[in-house]
C-alpha cells in the first residue's frame, strides 16, 4: 500500500506521524521579498541586475524546485523508486538555488543601512583571530571566489561543532551543507555570471572587489552570535 494511501486512510501508526505531516502539507516555496529596493545597492550592483536576479533567476529556481517536489511526491505515492532517484539532481540544483539566493539577499544591504560596515563584537574578533584581519579575509574570499570554475558560490561559514570560521566554495547551486553538515553560512557570495555580467562585463574580480561595499555584516554577526554565543 502506498504511503499516501496509508496517510489518507488515517491508519498510520505513531512512527509515521512526522512523515504524514510532511506528505499532507507538501510545502511549496515562494519568492521572498527583499528588505530593500532593487536600486538601493547602486552603484555597486545595478537595479537592473537585482531585479533580473531576484524576479527571473531566483523565481526560476523556486518554480522548478516546487515542480520537482510535486513529481517526487507523485513518485513516492506510486512506489516509483527510479523516478524518485532521478529527481534528486533537480531537487539539489533548484532547491540549492532557492536556499542560496535566500541567504544572498540577506547578505546585502544599502550603504545607508549599514552595508559595508565591518562587524563589531564577536564576529569581528573571530575574523581577526582566524584570518589575521578583515582585509585578509576579503582577499582570501575574493581569490577563492575568482577561482571557482564555471558557476558557484564562495562562503564564509562557521563550523558550529568546532566553533571556528571557514571559507568554502561550492559549485553550481550546491548549498553549503554539501561541504559539511556542521557548516552554517554567515555570508555567501554568488559568483554566477548572472550576478554581475550586465554591469561588470563578466569581470568577476571587479564584482568581488566592489561587493564588500554592500555586505550586510550585521546579519552575518547575528547568525554567528546565535551559533557561537
Ligand atoms: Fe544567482
Amino acid at each position: 500500500m502506498a504511503l499516501r494511501t496509508l496517510v489518507s486512510s488515517g491508519k498510520t501508526l505513531g512512527r509515521f506521524s512526522r512523515f504524514q505531516q510532511q506528505i499532507r502539507g507538501l510545502q511549496t516555496f515562494t519568492l521572498p521579498d527583499l528588505a530593500y529596493d532593487y536600486g538601493a545597492l547602486e552603484p555597486v550592483i545595478s537595479g537592473e541586475i537585482m531585479q533580473l536576479h531576484h524576479q527571473k533567476h531566483h523565481q526560476t529556481y523556486i518554480t522548478n524546485y516546487n515542480k520537482a517536489l510535486e513529481q517526487l511526491d507523485d513518485a513516492i505515492a506510486k512506489g516509483d523508486a527510479s523516478t524518485a532517484v532521478k529527481l534528486q539532481s533537480a531537487i539539489k540544483f533548484n532547491g540549492g538555488g532557492h536556499v542560496n539566493h535566500s541567504i544572498f539577499w540577506k547578505n546585502l544591504a544599502p550603504t545607508s543601512e549599514g552595508g559595508g560596515e565591518a562587524p563589531h563584537g564577536s564576529l569581528g574578533w573571530a575574523i581577526d583571530q582566524h584570518f589575521g584581519s578583515m582585509e585578509k579575509l576579503i582577499a582570501k574570499m575574493n581569490a577563492e571566489g575568482a577561482a571557482v570554475q564555471g558557476s558557484g558560490w564562495v562562503w564564509l561559514a562557521v563550523d558550529k561543532e568546532l566553533k571556528r570560521l571557514v571559507v568554502e566554495t561550492t559549485a553550481n547551486q550546491d548549498p553549503l551543507v554539501t561541504k559539511g553538515a556542521t557548516l552554517v553560512p554567515l555570508l555567501g557570495i554568488d559568483v554566477w555570471e548572472h550576478a554581475y555580467y550586465l554591469q561588470y562585463k563578466n569581470v568577476r574580480p571587479d564584482y568581488l572587489k566592489n561587493i564588500w561595499k554592500v555586505i550586510n555584516w550585521k546579519y552575518a554577526s547575528q547568525v554567528y552570535e546565535k551559533e557561537c554565543p
